[in-house]
């Protein structure tokens, strides 16, 4: 097989693959120091992704092997289904990355920088240089200079650039550092605006709330190893959670509830119980829960299921794990 037939080959190979990123067993060491130590990650297309974990755990390290800014010691890895570093160029033509911080030209304006950085680039990112701007809400500043600009502006600025390509991928590295509250939420919103379009955003963060609210599906990653993966949904159904319960007479009702198998679980307090369930706890619990009160005559008006967030998890598992060693 020539070449040329080669290239015209991959991207309908890559177009079936379901994942945006695949990894298997992928490793990349510091001397002694295991940064990322077997990573098999799976991003479904379309999705935003957060690869989530604490300073040092090998975050920017993994996103940097992905991206060929250095090389892995052990593994596979493709991205868009094309195999990486064999067909890197039409990976990275169809990706956008920001690594570590967003730099441009401070003294020049947004819009100068996008031209410089699409003048490097196809034709056509010229054409999308306003489009860019537009898209992530920084039109109107565009030609202020950037050294004008909030970090906030910045990091858009930066996104902007990764647009100028187009890319079915965008990966993300701590796209929220740095950011005050507000400055998060445009981010959160832009981000999620991308996915709708059909985009897959692969973020990286240690902001565990952070990713809880932007992304659809995570992997928790702890000293260079995945813990964890999948829809954050399913990660949380698997978790431990309490029960809710507003009602007329706590005391009442602690009273019914202390003789059942959850006696021990419950906590009385001045406007309702709280119930402690286990991981794995059936639904019909709840059901039961509320049977038992209403027969015994207490008046509940609201009963309801909350799950450990993602953050309250994961400290219990890194903790889990660091006591273990
Ligand atoms: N160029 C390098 N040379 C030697 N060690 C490195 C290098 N880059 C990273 N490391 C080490 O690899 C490990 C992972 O670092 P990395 O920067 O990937 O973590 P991170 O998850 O991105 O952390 P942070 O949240 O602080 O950005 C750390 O122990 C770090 O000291
Ligand atoms: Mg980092």
């Amino acid at each position: 097989m020539s070449a040329t037939s080669v290239e015209e080959v991959a991207p309908s190979r890559a177009a079936k693959s379901p994942w945006a990123v695949e990894t298997h067993g992928l490793t990349k060491r510091f001397k002694d120091n295991v940064a990322v130590d077997g990573v098999e990650l799976l991003v479904p297309r379309g999705c935003a992704f957060g690869y989530l974990g604490p300073n040092g755990a090998g975050k920017t390290t993994l996103i940097r092997v992905l991206l060929g800014l250095t090389h892995a010691d052990a593994g596979t890895m493709s991205l868009l289904g094309y195999p990486v570093p064999r067909h890197r160029d039409l990976a990275l033509a169809r990706t956008g990355a920001i690594v570590d911080e967003a730099r441009f030209h401070g003294h020049l304006t947004g819009r100068q920088n996008l031209q410089i950085l699409a003048a490097a680039r196809e034709p056509a990112a010229r054409t999308r240089i306003g489009a860019s701007l537009e898209r992530v809400g920084i039109a109107h500043r565009a030609d202020d200079k950037v050294s004008k600009y909030s970090m906030g502006m910045r990091q858009r600025l930066g996104v902007a650039a990764c647009l100028l390509g187009d890319p079915q991928l965008l990966i993300l590295d701590e796209p929220m550092n740095g950011l005050d509250p507000a400055g998060m939420l445009e981010i959160r919103e832009m981000i999620q605006s991308l996915v709708a379009e059909g985009r897959t955003v692969v973020l990286s963060s240690h902001l565990l709330d952070e990713v809880e609210r932007t992304c659809d599906a995570v992997a928790i990653v702890d000293r260079g190893k995945v813990i964890r993966q999948g829809p954050i949904a399913d990660l949380l159904s698997g978790s431990a959670f309490e029960l809710q319960i507003d009602c007329a007479t706590p005391e009442r009702a602690g009273a019914l509830l202390a003789g059942t198998q959850w006696g021990a679980n419950v906590q009385v307090g001045p406007d309702g119980l709280r119930v402690d369930l286990a991981a794995g706890t059936d639904r019909e619990v709840a059901a039961e829960v509320n049977r038992l009160l209403v027969e015994g005559g207490v008046s509940v008006y609201r009963l309801q299921e909350v799950h450990a967030s993602l953050e309250s998890w994961f400290l219990e598992v890194t903790t889990r794990l660091g006591a273990s060693q």
